[in-house]
């Protein structure tokens, strides 16, 4: 009997989603016989049981589509909100996926979606994942596909925030997505001649910042690019995070973990201003004009560029051929040309932040380019 694979997505979407289904489903079909369905929304869908069939036909024509043919959330399979209360539905998960007879389910997603796969194969279910996210913070693979999209999409937004700050001789803040990471910042800063750059793994001092403007205006460069990842902040706000997480982590009993957790959301929430706070606190410390861009969902959305349909494909075909060899329990990463797989435990225990010694960094400060902490 045909294996029947299982497909779903999860977590935000990100450009490349649907050439990596593509890519996924074409070769289970047509280098190995497979039967192919996808199920809806992420998680949720899959506990739902709300499925697709993936024929070859329902495969074409996806290629240069953004977003996600199967819909997405980002529901987690052992705490999903039901009737207003956090339910474990992993043993709901586990019937479907017993009367789908699937041989595997494939788990395309961020590092979210690679922990609660593992969740699932610790259940007994054979899983196999691949690494998509904007923010390429997924450990042990090179890249990750959405990031090549959005970067350009954040690139060409600050060569176009440019022509008007240097017009004004103004101050434009920029945000960029990544929560926790600052890859997507780092990148389209540097690529896009961003005169500071904020990220979550440098805390920063306004006060520097400000002086690095100050600095650019006595050289006669009256206005000034920041570049700011959405996780960005002063080292007093970061301080205090860090005691909030230290809490989380630490917490002896259910309760406490769950304050802790809680207490973490309200610091998030308040948080989300930030970059708008910062804006207005460089405007008053400089003197210059100051103008907030957040490019938001836009840095997701759209046609996938031509390095992350490749990335995607090859990912995806070397997916359908692991599930030919029952090499279960793993993302499929990618190493250079190649990919390979590497254990789902392994991926789920780290996050890969941006080193501080990192080349992209040590080239944009060799060329002036403040990271706001010095
Ligand atoms: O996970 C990718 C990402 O785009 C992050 O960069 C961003 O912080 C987050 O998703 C936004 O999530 P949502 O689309 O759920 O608001």
């Amino acid at each position: 009997m045909a294996k029947q694979v299982g497909i779903l997505t999860s977590g935000g979407d990100a450009p490349g989603l649907n050439a990596a289904i593509r890519g996924v489903g074409k070769a289970a079909i047509e280098s190995y016989d497979m039967h192919v369905i996808g199920f809806k929304n992420g998680f949720r869908g899959l506990m739902q049981d709300r499925t697709m069939e993936l024929p070859s036909d329902a495969l074409s024509n996806i290629l240069t589509l953004g977003g996600t043919i199967l819909g997405t959330s980002r529901d987690k399979p052992h705490r999903m909100p039901i009737a207003g209360k956090e339910q474990d539905m992993t043993d709901v998960i586990l019937e479907v996926y017993d009367k789908h007879h699937l041989d595997v389910l494939v788990c395309l997603g961020g590092r979210g979606t690679q922990k609660n796969a593992l969740r699932l194969a610790n259940k007994g279910m054979n899983v196999v994942t691949l690494p998509k996210t904007i923010d390429n913070d997924i450990p042990l693979t090179d890249t990750t596909f959405g990031f090549d999209t959005a970067l350009g999409i954040a690139t060409d937004a600050i060569d176009r925030l440019h022509s008007t700050a240097t017009s004004h001789n103004r101050v434009i803040v920029v945000e960029i997505m990544g929560h926790r990471a600052g890859w997507l910042a780092l990148g389209a800063g540097l690529a896009g001649g961003a005169d500071v750059i904020l990220l979550p793994e440098i805390p920063y001092d306004e006060n520097a910042i400000a002086e690095t403007i100050r600095a650019r205006t006595r050289k006669g460069k009256h206005f000034s690019i920041v570049a700011v990842a959405e996780g960005a902040m002063s080292k007093a706000e970061a301080a205090e995070f860090e005691v909030a997480r230290a809490a989380k982590d630490n917490a002896a009993n259910k309760e406490a973990k769950q304050a802790a957790r809680k207490a973490l959301y309200e610091m998030d929430a308040k948080h989300a201003n930030n970059t708008l706070r910062l804006t207005e606190k460089l405007e008053a410390l400089t003197g210059l004009e100051s103008r907030l861009t957040i490019l938001g969902h836009l840095q997701r959305g759209g046609t996938p560029s031509g390095a992350d349909r490749i990335l995607a494909t090859c990912l995806g075909t070397a997916c359908a051929d692991l599930i030919a060899d029952k090499h279960f329990g793993v993302m499929v990463a990618a190493r250079g040309d190649n990919a390979e797989p590497v254990a789902l435990e392994e991926v789920a225990k780290m996050r890969k932040t941006v080193p501080l010694d990192h080349p992209w960094i040590s080239a944009a400060r060799h060329i002036g380019v403040s990271f706001g902490n010095e």
